[in-house]
């Protein structure tokens, strides 16, 4: 390794991570001045498998952390020990993380301890309510406290930083890689989903907030439920969530319905494909409310608050809790009245060009190498 070069090392746990950190990886590889190594924590294992696989990325550690039905305590026990051997190892100029999961919380406190400098890819997303999503909006704060960059990905969670002190020098609006992500792989040859007859209107669902656990993810399934009762021309596609406390509920309720097909969680270049099929799609995540609206999908969101508020405020995103009468009636709006739909199946994409990850590995090159 030259003077000139630095060594970044890009954290990894879980799917979401992954297809967000793949644009950045990608695009440190092509900085000549940039030694960049890859650490997956694998918190998931099977589903951020097939997105590095998707982008070429072979981790160079691989802590396989991931056991079933993990408790937060006892994965945050065991990623924040096992962390720092790592980092004593690696070295790293630069530690980049991506997001709020508990690998991304552990990782920067990691790194704090080893006054290795961190670098919050997504930051400053908010709802103000500790509890909302759990743990992720902690899991954030703590990040964006220990990081020296902050890449917010919208002016909105610039100002959200900016509101809690950090210094302005410290804060760049690059844009929200996942479109990055999305631009690398939307226009390949992908396959159409399985199962979806030509004339049905496909209703994709994704679901997995612990803050949902129990009853009200129940209530989720019901009105999913009913939602194919209620239009005989819906197919509801569900990938559904390993995580034990999604998938034995979603079987329970949403088993044995013949336009309700449950799955396994499909590989990104497959659920991308299903996206651009979709004629409706509900969900919980954070990266399918930015996604959808870039293939101006519209979107219920089955939570009470949001951190995205753009798509939401452009009127193609609606926030409807996991609330079984509101989601019923707006899935039942939305495919009952042509007008009420077209206004939300804009096209509109609040989150970024697809040069987020561009603008990142500038910011670390200017600001560590001049
Ligand atoms: C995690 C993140 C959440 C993120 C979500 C994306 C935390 C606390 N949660 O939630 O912020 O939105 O990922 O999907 O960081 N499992 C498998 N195979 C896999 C992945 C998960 O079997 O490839 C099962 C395992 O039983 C595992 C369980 O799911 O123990 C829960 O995984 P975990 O990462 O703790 O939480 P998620 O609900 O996936
Ligand atoms: N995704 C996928 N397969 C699926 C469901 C989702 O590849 O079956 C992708 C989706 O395109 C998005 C990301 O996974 O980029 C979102 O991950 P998830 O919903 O698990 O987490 P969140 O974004 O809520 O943290």
């Amino acid at each position: 390794m030259s003077d000139k070069q630095k060594r970044i090392l890009c954290v990894v746990g879980t799917r979401p991570e992954a297809i967000k950190m793949a644009p950045v990886i990608l695009a440190l590889r092509a900085a000549p001045w940039a030694q960049v190594r890859v650490l997956a924590t694998a918190q998931h294992r099977q589903m951020l498998d097939q997105v590095l696989e998707v982008f070429g990325i072979v981790p160079d550690v691989d802590m396989n952390i991931m056991r079933p039905n993990q408790t937060l305590p006892e994965l945050t026990a065991r990623l924040l020990g096992e962390l720092d051997g790592v980092l004593a190892d690696e070295q790293p100029d630069v530690l980049l993380v991506q997001g709020d999961t508990t690998t991304v919380m552990t990782a920067a406190m990691a790194a704090f301890y080893r006054r290795i400098a961190v670098g919050h890819v997504e930051a400053g997303l908010r709802t103000g309510d500790i509890q909302n999503p759990f743990p992720e909006e902690m899991n954030r704060l703590v990040a964006g406290r220990l990081s020296r960059w902050h890449f917010a990905p919208t002016a909105g969670s610039r100002d959200n930083l900016l509101r809690e002190g950090f210094d302005p020098a410290s804060v760049h609006v690059t844009g929200n890689t996942v479109i990055d992500a999305l631009m690398n792989v939307v226009d390949r040859d992908l396959a159409p989903p399985v199962g979806v007859a030509e004339q049905e209107r496909l209703v994709l669902v994704t679901a997995h907030r612990r803050e949902n656990f129990g009853a009200p993810f129940r209530d989720v399934c019901r009105a999913i439920r009913a939602v194919a009762d209620g239009h005989d021309d819906v197919r509801i596609l569900y990938p559904v969530h390993p995580n034990p406390n999604v998938s034995a509920v979603a079987h329970e309720v949403l088993a044995n319905h013949p336009r309700i097909t449950l799955c396994a969680p499909l590989d990104y270049l497959p659920f991308v494909a299903a996206m651009k099929r979709a004629y409706l799609i509900l969900t919980d995540s954070g990266g399918v409310q930015e996604e959808a609206p870039a293939l101006g999908k519209p979107v219920l969101v089955m939570r009470r608050e949001t951190e995205r508020p753009e798509a939401v405020a452009e009127g193609v995103v609606k926030l409807v809790g996991p609330d079984y009468d509101a989601i019923v009636t707006e899935a039942g709006r939305l495919l009952s009245d042509p007008v009420a739909y077209a206004t939300m199946a804009k096209g509109v994409s609040p989150y970024g060009d697809g040069n987020a990850a561009q603008r990142i590995v500038s910011i670390l090159q200017h600001d560590l190498l001049g």
